[in-house]
């Protein structure tokens, strides 16, 4: 089974309008997309993808954020795919994030950072499963 990764444009990336910008950098990079659906995350599903973060002190406002607009969810596939994903979306404080990245280009502040994405292949695989069916992603 090929590498895969998920990567979320968060409510406000979606809010701000710049779902097609992002799909355009993901598409120009020649990157092979996998799934892709609009949703609103309910409650139960933040805290069972954000559960790392649980004794976190940003973890209500993170929830609260998180479920507070419609979310964009992707999967996309490829040889090293989370550790480039990770890297095209940049540091998690986009202060610290380099041009060119989306965080880096596209946020400032460092709860509402357009994006989220995986961090290793064994947690990809988690959160595909949480927030996909399998007949939803393409195989081939
Ligand atoms: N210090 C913080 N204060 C407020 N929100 C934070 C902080 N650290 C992380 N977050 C939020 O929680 C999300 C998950 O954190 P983390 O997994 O550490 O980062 P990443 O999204 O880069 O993997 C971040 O993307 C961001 O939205
Ligand atoms: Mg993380």
């Amino acid at each position: 089974m090929p590498e895969q990764t998920f990567l979320m444009i968060k409510p406000d990336g979606v809010k701000r309008r710049l779902v097609g910008d992002i799909l355009i950098k993901l598409e120009k990079k020649g990157l092979k997309l996998a799934a892709m659906k609009m949703l609103q995350i309910t409650k139960e599903l933040a805290e069972i993808h954000y559960q790392e973060h649980r004794e976190k002190e940003f973890y209500e406002e993170l929830i609260k954020f998180i479920t507070s607009g419609p979310v964009v969810a992707i999967v996309l596939e490829g040889k090293g795919i989370v550790e480039l994903i990770r890297n095209f979306a940049g540091k998690t404080n986009p202060k610290e994030a380099e041009c060119g990245t989306i965080r880096g280009d596209y946020a400032v502040d460092i709860t509402q950072n357009v994006v989220h994405t995986s961090d290793s292949i064994a947690n990809a695989k988690r959160e595909i499963n949480n927030f996909f069916e399998k007949a939803e992603i393409i195989r081939k």
